[in-house]
């Protein structure tokens, strides 16, 4: 089932009558996806998670990976249709490319993670041609095109972070909900996991990463409890990691005293915020005239890097106030249909609580 596209002029008077937050429309991302009752059921349970023994149209629906984050927002503004090439940088499970594909689009579905790619390219396996896994690291955007024969796609997709698949399953060493040995590396490739991280790294850098990345004001204490810690014996287990932070950092909600931390080893692990750059600066040279840039966040460190990049990229002049007028800016490259973030609605944040941070910002290429 396919969610009808929207031309770009709708979206847009859309979001500038959807108020501070752009959280768009009512019930179901604020499109009306279509006039067809039973349709409009289908595409439903397929985006918020409703499940539904009548429309088992997912034979892999028990395998779940996790369900596609502000789906018809992107395809509207992504317009994938036949002939059209986008780079799906973040394939995780498959729920965008699978809307893209089934479009019409060519997908080149990337991901670094082994059993993402594994599951995706399985479940996406009936697009034949059309669609092309690889494994990589979106930051090699262009020379992943390049290897494929590719210089120009049409659209750009990242779906930032972890997947829900990656957090749940424990030996993956993601989460401070289970016990397991301290990894979270995106790509098992890497020799360099949180264990490296926390046993490696003077106090000074893990009290900067923490600051940085987790925004953990305690940053200091923690970072001086971890070495305190590792000089007795090396930290192996995310428990140990979680009852270590609990030292310094009382729990006084129901949100878990570690949640900051384990996000910034995860992001340092994984080196995601450097990622995230290249792959910007780069969308710049990979896409082609009206490609679009479509970028999904979870946490204000990465929605700041998107911002400030679009809106860099998007003044066609700059001015100083030591100049006498305005020069062209070099760096204008794209427009902005929105100069804000789109959010789910809260429909979409009840049945799918990972959507609850989420914010997608888009930028059409001139
Ligand atoms: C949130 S999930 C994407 C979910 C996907 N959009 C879907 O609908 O199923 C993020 C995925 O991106 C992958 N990923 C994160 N950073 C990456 C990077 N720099 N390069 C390649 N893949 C990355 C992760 O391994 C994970 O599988």
């Amino acid at each position: 089932m396919i969610i009808p596209i929207k031309p770009w002029l709708d979206l847009i008077s859309e979001d500038v009558s959807a108020g501070s937050a752009a959280r768009l429309g009512t019930g179901y991302a604020g499109v009306a996806l279509s006039s067809d009752p039973v349709a409009e059921e289908i595409d439903r349970s397929r985006l918020v998670g409703v499940s539904s023994n009548k429309w088992q149209f997912e034979s892999n629906r028990m395998e779940f990976y996790h369900e596609p984050i502000l789906a018809a927002r992107i395809v509207e503004a992504m317009q994938p249709l036949q002939g059209k090439q986008i780079f799906d940088g973040t394939l995780g499970g498959g729920g965008h490319a699978e809307l893209l594909l089934g479009h019409g689009a060519h997908v080149i579905g990337c991901d670094q993670d082994e059993e993402a790619l594994g599951y995706a390219s399985k479940r996406l396996g009936h697009f034949g041609d059309q669609f092309l896994p690889v494994r990589g690291n979106f930051g090699d955007v262009d020379s992943i095109l390049a290897d494929h024969g590719l210089d120009r796609v049409d659209g750009m997709l990242l779906d930032l972070g972890v997947s829900s698949r990656q957090l749940d399953n424990a030996e993956r060493g993601f989460s401070f909900r289970e016990d397991a040995q301290l990894d979270m590396r995106m790509d098992t490739r890497s020799d360099f996991s949180a264990k490296e991280l926390l046993n490696e790294w003077s106090e000074e850098e893990l009290a900067r990463v923490i600051f940085e990345y987790g925004e953990e004001r305690r940053s200091r204490r923690v970072a001086r409890e971890i070495v305190k810690a590792r000089e007795k014996k090396a930290i192996e287990t995310t428990f140990e990691l979680v009852e270590i932070v609990g030292r310094v950092i009382p729990k006084t909600s129901a949100k878990n005293p570690a949640t900051r931390v384990f996000q910034a080893v995860r992001i340092a692990v994984n080196r995601e915020l450097d990622v995230l750059e290249q792959a910007l600066e780069k969308s710049v040279g990979v896409l082609a005239p009206g490609g679009v840039l479509a970028i999904i966040t979870f946490h204000s460190l990465e929605d700041r890097i998107v911002k400030q990049f679009m809106r860099r990229m998007s003044s066609p002049f700059v001015d100083r106030p030591e100049w006498p007028e305005p020069k062209e800016n070099p760096d204008y490259h794209f427009n902005l249909p929105t100069r804000r973030a789109i959010a789910p609605d809260e429909s979409e944040v009840s049945a799918n609580p990972r959507a609850r941070s989420a914010k997608l910002r888009l930028a059409v290429k001139v």
